[in-house]
Order: C-alpha cells, then structure tokens, then sequence
C-alpha cells in the first residue's frame, strides 16, 4: 500500500528555494509513511515530528521573507496555516508516543502537502515567478 509521495515536477512551485525546502519535507513526509506502513511506532515517529516542526519553521521563514520582500498579500490566510500546522505538529508531540499514530501522522502531512503546498504555496510561487523570481 505504497502511499509515500514521490516528487514530480507537478509539485513545483517554480521557485528553487521553495521546491528544494518541499522536497525535502517531502524527504520527512515519506519517512513518517514508511514508519505507517511497517506499523512501526512511537520513537521514530516522535523524532520525525520534532525534525518536522524543525524544518517547517526554517521553511515558513522563508515563504514569510519571500512575501515581505515582494510585498505579496497573503490570501486564503496563508500565515494562519503555517501557524496551524505548527500547532498541530506540537500538540502531536505532546501528545507522546502514545498518541501519536503513525499512520495518522503521516495522513495529516500527506494531507498538507497536497492541501497547503499544491494550493496555497503554488499561489505564492506563481507571484514571485511574475516578479522574475526563480
Ligand atoms: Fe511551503
Ligand atoms: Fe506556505
């Protein structure tokens, strides 16, 4: 049941900065769906949360640099979710390991990616690319 993400050139947002910090995401993405599927538990997934929320934070700054220094407005709330997500990683890690299921953490970040990276991230990608950001 082969459910892990593979980068396809679809994914990107046309900015190189972005499309390596996603794949990389994708990277930790996939981790946590290799753990869902060998049904394997708690510590790998609490490592691979805390390096999630890690990395997501680097990677919200420099969506957030990018916006401020092209003076995009963010739509659809697009700070908010970055926010969001961070909340929800937490709360998962506090949760611990007993109630962290891996297979729902790796629904929630597959669900991401595909709601928040292919939407609102791609949104954000085509206003820089007309900037002449590449
Ligand atoms: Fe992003
Ligand atoms: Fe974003």
């Amino acid at each position: 049941m082969s459910k892990c993400i593979k980068w396809e050139k679809k994914y990107s947002v046309g900015i190189k900065q972005i499309d390596d910090e996603h794949k990389k995401m994708v990277d930790l993405i996939n981790e946590a769906c290799e753990s869902a599927e060998l049904m394997e538990a708690d510590e790998a997934t609490g490592r691979l949360l805390q390096h999630m929320r890690e990395y997501a934070e680097t990677h919200f700054l420099t969506e957030e640099s990018f916006m401020k220094k092209y003076n995009f407005i963010p739509t659809d709330n697009h700070l908010e979710k970055h926010r969001l997500f961070s909340d929800r990683v937490e709360d998962a890690i506090a949760r611990g390991k007993h109630g962290t299921d891996p297979y729902k953490v790796f629904q929630f970040l597959r669900d991401w990616f595909y709601g928040h990276v292919m939407v609102d991230d791609k949104a954000l990608g085509k206003f820089l690319r007309n900037k002449g950001v590449r």
